[in-house]
């Protein structure tokens, strides 16, 4: 069946972006900078009368909570039927689920998948086929380093950013014949309010990780107001959204810069003795090999 989704679109139009999460921070500085340079720009946030400055200030904004189906397909059918599609997709949307490996609960992994990485591969499907009609499109993710490195008390954030990760490289690899472009944007710390956005963690100051979760809010407390500003962050996804020749990936701030190609060349035990050096409380002890128990007469 031929997809005559986007034929309805009027030629020079402005392009139609997307941009899920901006109620705050990134989100935010990113839709205020594509209205201003002249996109139809679609501002989402889960608590629409967040935005009523991004729309006085000329953005359509509407109610998107990524984690739900009908709220998803809802805002994308609107755009196509009423620009003939979306041109590009900004999956900025996200949050940390930090504490222990052993003790967030899994219903708290769900939540975290569910928005850092279903959601955007959800909506990436759902403008796909437009795209695809169209022959043009974008989809920019707003990563993270913490895509690419990992920390302790992290587990779930961390998995969700790789899995994004690997999942947009592999659509990358597979749309670039349609004319579609993908692209990963990884900030380091980025002085937003996304630390204030991380869950609860009270209950896990008592566990048997509570030392490492107090060195974890410590390190945070100190690197992310020291962070990139929102401004910078904001103009990086815009490279990536309006680039001629879009890259992969586009680190943010000099962490990002550094740690990438560390990631891709330290081996995991140099990484590990680095990251102990920043958390005391990594001490470690001695690993004790798994064995076979020896049988009578057998040599070993
Ligand atoms: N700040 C950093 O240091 C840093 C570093 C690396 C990567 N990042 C990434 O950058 C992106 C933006 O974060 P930020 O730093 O700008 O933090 P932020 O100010 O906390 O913004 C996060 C945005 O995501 C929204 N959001 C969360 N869950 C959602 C859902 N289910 N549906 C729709 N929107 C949802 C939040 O909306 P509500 O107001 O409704 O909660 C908020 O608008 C995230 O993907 C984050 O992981 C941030």
């Amino acid at each position: 069946m031929n997809d005559t989704r986007g034929s309805a679109r009027r030629a020079g139009a402005s392009p139609v972006v997307l941009i899920t999460g901006c109620s705050s921070g990134i989100g935010r500085a990113v839709a205020l900078r594509a209205v201003r340079a002249g996109f139809t720009t679609v501002a989402t946030a889960r608590r629409p009368e967040t935005l009523a400055d991004l729309e006085a200030a000329g953005c359509l904004v509407r109610a998107l909570d990524v984690t739900d189906d009908e709220s998803r397909r809802k805002v994308v059918a609107e755009l196509e039927e009423r620009f003939g599609g979306v041109d590009a997709l900004v999956n900025n949307a996200g949050y940390g689920e930090l504490g222990p490996f052993e003790e967030v609960p899994l219903d708290r992994w769900d939540r975290q998948f569910q928005t850092n990485v279903f959601g955007p591969v959800a909506l990436a499907q759902l403008v796909l086929p437009g795209m695809r009609a169209r022959g043009h499109g974008r989809i920019v993710n707003v990563s993270s380093l913490a895509g690419k490195i990992v920390l302790p008390v992290g587990a779930a954030y961390h998995a969700s950013k790789f899995a994004l990760e690997a999942a947009m490289e592999g659509l990358w690899l597979e749309v670039q014949r349609f004319g579609v472009d993908v692209s990963l944007v990884l900030p380091g710390a980025v002085n937003t309010k996304w630390a204030a956005n991380v869950p609860e963690q009270q209950e896990y100051a008592s566990g048997a990780y509570g030392d490492l979760v107090a060195e974890l809010a410590r390190e945070m407390a100190k690197r992310l107001p020291r962070g990139a500003s929102v401004e910078y962050a904001s103009s990086v996804v815009m490279r990536a959204l309006t680039d001629p020749r879009p890259r992969l990936r586009y680190p943010v701030g000099l962490d990002a810069k550094l740690l990438l190609p560390v990631s891709r060349l330290v081996p995991g035990r140099l990484w590990s003795a680095w990251v102990r050096s920043h958390f005391p409380s990594m001490r470690r002890t001695p690993a004790r090999a798994v064995e076979p128990p020896v049988r009578d007469g057998a040599r070993r």
